[in-house]
């Protein structure tokens, strides 16, 4: 994974566990005293390895810890991209060209990214499905990455998944409203990592 994802976790974290939190959770996760960089690679189980940790050492579940944590990053991707976003668009117009506008262009530009498969159907002007495939399964943060992006447009979503992954479904399948309270039910956020 990126390091950009490492160095936004690592922020994260500061921000909500002191800088003491991030030693304590790197320490945990096994990998000690270690520094990232946005321009390099590291391997996805590093970043797993950080986000257990982390979710366990601040008592939160999985689930709740990754929505946080892509509720941050949301916006901050967003603003890295900027350029590339039409400025017409709202929340779900983005969300159905995040695959063509973002991720190829992510995918054209650095040929170790890998981000996930988002392919989007808009059921009516309102709401959304996201189809969402990736072997990382992190379906969790997607839903914080979409609440950060709507937050950022200043729109509230409600989003439900129907199907997950880690229930062994083949792929995810996030259904996003608009104009509701932002507020994510699932079968259950401690499900995740729990089949592998
Ligand atoms: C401007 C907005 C966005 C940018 C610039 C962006 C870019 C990226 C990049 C660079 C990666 C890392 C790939 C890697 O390290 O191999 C990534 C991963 C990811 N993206 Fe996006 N993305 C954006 C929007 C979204 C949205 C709206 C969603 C979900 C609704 C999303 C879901 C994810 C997830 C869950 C990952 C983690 C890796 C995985 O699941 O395999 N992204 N994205």
């Amino acid at each position: 994974m990126l390091g950009f994802f490492f160095t936004e976790i690592r922020q994260y974290v500061r921000d909500n566990m002191g800088e003491s939190g991030w030693v304590e959770v790197m320490d945990h996760a096994g990998l000690g005293p270690k520094d990232y960089m946005n321009g390099l690679d590291y391997p996805d189980k590093e970043m797993v390895a950080i986000m257990v940790s982390a979710a366990n050492l601040s008592g939160a579940p999985l689930g709740h810890f990754l929505k946080g944590f892509g509720f941050f990053l949301g916006g901050h991707l967003f603003n890295s991209f900027k350029p590339l976003i039409n400025p017409q668009w709202r929340s779900l117009d983005f969300f159905e060209n995040v695959e063509e506008t973002i991720h190829q262009v992510v995918r054209a530009r650095n040929r170790k990214a890998r981000p996930p498969q988002l392919l989007c159907s808009r059921i009516t002007s309102r709401e959304l499905f996201i189809d969402y495939r990736s072997e990382r399964k992190l379906c969790q943060l997607a839903q914080g990455i979409a609440l950060g992006v709507a937050g950022y447009y200043g729109e509230e979503i409600e989003i439900l998944e129907e199907t997950c992954m880690h229930r062994g479904d083949p792929s995810c399948k996030i259904w996003i409203a608009l104009g509701k309270k932002p507020e994510i039910k699932r079968v259950s956020d401690d499900d995740i990592w729990s089949d592998d």
